[in-house]
């Protein structure tokens, strides 16, 4: 991607897929501040189902809880538009939905597997190399959701961990995984082709149980010791479920058990 222009990226892309609808309306860019700012924001009449934003690089990238995206020339920087025709509490599925897509697409490009981390990281050798942001829009009957997708592909991961703090989950990078670079025209098509498979097979089955049996297969913290940070507050205790809603269930040491959602922000010991 990195030698091409916007308009000849758009035209080999819209070539190599063969979704339905992911990926039928494309905006390329060389430069943006957030690609999930300017998903956002489109308007209705633009706001198709499948409709994708693709940034070279991102000026003010966005990441979960406020905080920063690192996002230099070489990632994979897109943000997806779906129009759910699911109610309102189901959309939590649909972070599981990025996280195996993009699972699933670095297995096809390059045979490793990855391992998810809640909500929805994903991993390779316990360090981060994709992080996904979901955005709700909800106008009266209407709703929009934007699943911004950071893959950090065919960069230095010193780029990035340079910036993070000792608390934060270390970065990796595809390119330094793998030993070389990936096409990232490739990557989007396998992401786009996974997201319309798990998506469709949700809508057509309408039970959740398929995406959250694969979401644990893939991830390995069921088990483990984990911290969420409520406020001031911190609260200790072993991961051992999924529950049919989508939220992480932990046990706490008086054997009470506390419902870990999207919002919540929680830590692998
Ligand atoms: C996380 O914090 O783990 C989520 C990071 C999501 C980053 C992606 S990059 C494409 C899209 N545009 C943004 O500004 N953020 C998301």
């Amino acid at each position: 991607m990195n030698v091409l222009n916007e308009s000849i990226i758009k035209a080999r892309l819209s070539k190599l897929l063969k979704t339905r609808k992911m990926g039928k309306s494309i905006y390329v860019f060389n430069e943006l501040d957030s690609t999930q700012d300017y998903a956002n924001s489109l308007p209705k009449n633009e706001s198709f189902h499948g409709t994708i934003v693709i940034a070279r690089k991102q000026n003010i990238g966005k990441g979960r809880m406020g905080r920063n995206w690192i996002s230099p020339e070489g990632g994979l920087w897109m943000s997806i538009i779906l129009i759910p025709d699911f109610s309102a509490d189901n959309i939590i599925f649909t972070q599981f939905i990025g996280a195996l897509a993009v699972a699933d697409a670095i297995f096809e490009n390059t045979k490793i597997c990855c391992k998810l981390m809640w909500p929805n990281d994903v991993l390779i050798n316990e360090k981060k190399v994709c992080g996904i942001l979901i955005d709700v829009h909800v106008e009266n009957e209407t709703k929009k959701i934007v699943m911004g997708i950071g893959l950090n592909a065919n960069i230095a991961s010193s780029l990035i961990n340079d910036y993070l703090t000792s608390h934060d989950l270390k970065a990796t990078t595809i390119k330094e995984e793998y030993g070389n670079e990936v096409d990232l025209l490739f990557l989007v098509k396998s992401i786009l082709e996974r997201i319309e498979y798990y998506y469709d097979n949700f809508i057509s089955c309408g039970n959740t149980s398929e995406i959250i049996d694969r979401w644990k297969e893939k991830s390995d913290m069921l088990g483990k010791k984990a911290t969420v940070h409520d406020g001031n507050q911190m609260i200790v205790g072993h991961i051992f479920d999924i529950d049919q809603t989508g939220a992480l269930l932990m046990k706490l040491s008086d054997t009470s058990i506390k419902k870990i959602t999207y919002y919540d922000n929680v830590t692998l010991h």
